[in-house]
């Protein structure tokens, strides 16, 4: 049976047609509906009351998580089931940030001192290049889930920053090593290649230049200490040339985008001090708990999983936008981006079947106010796209008058989508009609600190995990990635030398000529 004919599927189907006179501005005079539909954990207030829901929706929805079993998947999960699937593989980033006396098994083996162990050895590394000062900046090299979430949350924790300068180069573009390296100075540089796999194409190329930089900087003897690796593959990092005592692993179960909670967050360590690292990942368990102990209906993650699925699926709205209010937070959406499309962007369910309802949404947006004056309008006016908002109380800087702006700004933006302008509010100018009804969660952090970040990531985390369980798809592989990897690789050689190889299309083909050519 495809999942369109589930009897949750279908009388949510059923409930959605009667909601054609639903009210937001109405409902949101409702003081109980507001108590019901607003969760708070340690601090951080998640307000789902600006949402299209009627009083029969969230059992509706909870009674799919429940037929999907949610929980059960979720209990897989937090056990080391195989879960991934395709590769056959458990899905453990929730046992990266559990307490060192935890017990969590894969095979038998219990997976705890091993990451705490090289956790240790991260934070030996950190305290030393962080006291002895020789070095001043850090270039991290890596890719996707290997660059976006230490990118992001050292960005996000710059207040905390008391090591050396971190810079981040991903793209293969020479541009971005280029760029990077120009500025700095070898002898003073730590260089740190950070892949699952130690094979992806951009991050070797700009690891092999950033080693010549440093065998011409420091002499070919001396790179050893300036170069650090992290990876699940230490026989491929001692083969660059990567010192044993300097290459911090992790298991294979780690995903490449849920990796920063484990060696992949190195640069943060390095930028914050092991110690904040530490909070950050005590938040991030701090959701696990939730995550795992909470009743269903007060659950955050799996709210804000449904609610995605409510409008994905029961609406048609295909995109999903998060406005963070927070210049720090101006990374989160790329991170977030990865971690949503490329875990539940699929096509076909576990067992290989094509899926027959919509699968993950577009995640887009950019921090407030700026989005505001960009393509705010056509969220206002033109496609319904349901939004969060992400706001700390707490600024973290003297400027009142701005940060009180800010916070305006962001209320005001959810209060407009939701309520709307009639005509008459209007002064009978069309132009200023706004319909409302547009739905929105807002997330209130008590201030951005690493704990209350780690919180709201792992949140994210596991409403992707919610989502893709109720579409039963493997969130944990990335084929779409594999393939644009395998088809550039058969194109490298025809751009080198003309080999166009068997079987390009002509307007590949023609491309590669208009190069070679030029
Ligand atoms: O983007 C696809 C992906 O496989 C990610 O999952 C991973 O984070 C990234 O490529 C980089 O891979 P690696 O860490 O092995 O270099």
């Amino acid at each position: 049976m495809g999942l369109n004919d589930h009897p949750s599927f279908v009388a949510l189907k059923n409930h959605h047609k009667t909601l054609g006179n639903f009210n937001l501005r109405q409902s949101l005079q409702d003081q109980r509906r507001y108590e019901s539909l607003t969760v708070t954990l340690e601090s951080i207030t998640f307000d789902f009351s600006k949402h299209l829901v009627t009083p029969q929706t969230i059992p509706l929805l909870l009674a799919l998580a429940q037929e999907r079993d949610v929980a059960g998947w979720r209990e897989k999960m937090f056990t080391g089931g195989r879960i991934n699937t395709s590769e056959k593989r458990a899905v453990l980033h929730t046992a990266l940030r559990a307490p060192a006396d935890a017990d969590i098994r894969v095979d038998g083996v219990n997976v705890i001192p091993a990451i705490h162990e090289t956790r240790a050895r991260m934070a030996a590394f950190a305290d030393k290049i962080r006291s002895d000062k020789t070095i001043t900046d850090v270039v991290s090299i890596g890719i996707g889930g290997s660059d976006l979430g230490p990118r992001f949350v050292t960005d996000a924790l710059i207040d905390a920053h008391t090591g050396p300068v971190i810079h981040f180069v991903s793209n293969v573009d020479g541009r971005a090593i280029l760029g990077t390296l120009k500025n700095l100075n070898p002898k003073n540089t730590l260089v740190i290649i950070a892949s699952k796999t130690f094979t992806t194409e951009e991050t070797m190329l700009n690891a092999a230049v950033a080693r010549e930089w440093l065998e011409a900087g420091v002499g070919k003897g001396n790179i050893g200490t300036h170069l650090a690796a992290l990876s699940t593959a230490t026989e491929k990092a001692i083969a660059f040339g990567v010192t044993p005592d300097r290459i911090f692993d992790f298991a294979d179960w780690v995903g490449g985008r849920y990796s920063l909670w484990s060696a992949i967050g190195l640069p943060v360590m390095l930028a914050v001090g092991p110690k904040i690292f530490d909070q950050l990942l005590a938040g991030a368990f701090a959701m696990d708990t939730h995550f795992r102990l909470a009743p269903l209906e007060k659950n955050i993650p799996v709210l804000m999983g449904l609610l995605g699925i409510w409008y994905r699926n029961f609406w048609n709205y295909p995109v999903h936008m998060l406005l963070p209010y927070d210049q720090r937070l101006r990374r989160l959406v790329k991170f977030i981006q990865q971690m949503d499309m490329e875990s539940n962007g699929k096509s076909v369910n576990r067992d290989g079947q094509a899926m027959d309802v919509a699968t993950g949404p577009v995640i887009f947006g950019e921090p407030g106010t700026d989005s505001q004056h960009s393509f705010m309008q056509l969220v206002h006016q033109g496609e319904i796209i349901p939004v969060d908002f992400i706001a700390a109380i707490k600024a973290d800087h003297h400027l009142t008058d701005n940060h009180q702006s800010l916070l305006a700004n962001c209320f005001a933006q959810s209060r407009a989508l939701a309520i709307g302008q009639t005509l008459d509010e209007a002064g009978g100018d069309a132009g200023r009609v706004f319909s409302g009804n547009r739905p929105s969660t807002t997330i209130l952090l008590p201030q951005l600190d690493a704990y209350h970040l780690g919180m709201l990531l792992a949140a994210y985390e596991h409403k992707v995990f919610v989502q893709g369980v109720i579409w039963g798809v493997n969130s944990f592989d990335q084929p779409g990635v594999e393939l644009g990897k395998k088809l550039a690789k058969a194109i490298l050689p025809a751009l080198a030398d003309g080999e166009h190889g068997e079987g390009f299309d002509l307007s590949t083909t023609h491309l590669i000529d208009i190069v070679r050519h030029a």
